[in-house]
């Protein structure tokens, strides 16, 4: 079944981390904004999203050498690698292609809970324990979790 094409914040994804929490759920609004936008506003829609993957990864990058985060090489490769997509899309859209930019939304979509799940939420555990010495305390709400979303 194919994924539908919207990209909403769901509490599972919170860690526990404030600033890690606030910039997963900027980073789940502007894919979304990739899924959803005019092909004329997709440009400056990508143009925000890679600033944001920038300063998000850079940011994820910085705590790991700074907090001697065990394995961070493959998490620091993960990034890249979403970057690098990220320049390759630009591109295409340049010569035109505005689906591409939704392939890739799609793909991010898809990438971000796994992600976020094994790779962020073991950083953010570190850095609680570091800082707090303990894990991080993660509240979430009740989740009321609609199938479906109708009108
Ligand atoms: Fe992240
Ligand atoms: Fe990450």
């Amino acid at each position: 079944m194919q994924t539908p094409a919207t990209f909403v914040w769901n509490d599972q994804y919170l860690l526990g981390h404030g600033a890690m929490d606030d910039t997963h759920r900027e980073f789940v609004t502007l894919v979304d904004r990739l899924l959803n936008s005019a092909d004329s506003e997709l440009p400056a829609a990508l143009e925000v999203f890679e600033a944001h993957a920038l300063a998000h990864f850079e940011q994820e990058n910085a705590w790991m050498r700074a907090n001697d985060f065990p394995a961070r090489d493959c998490h620091i490769d993960e990034h890249d690698k979403v970057l690098e997509s990220v320049r390759a899309v630009r591109q295409h859209l340049a010569d035109g292609d505005c689906e591409i930019v939704r392939e890739l939304a799609q793909a991010l979509m898809d990438w971000f809970p796994g992600h976020a799940d094994y790779m962020d939420s073991a950083l953010a555990t570190w850095l609680v324990k570091r800082s707090h010495g303990g894990a991080p305390l993660v509240l979430r709400r009740a989740a009321a979790t609609r199938e479906g979303g109708g009108e």
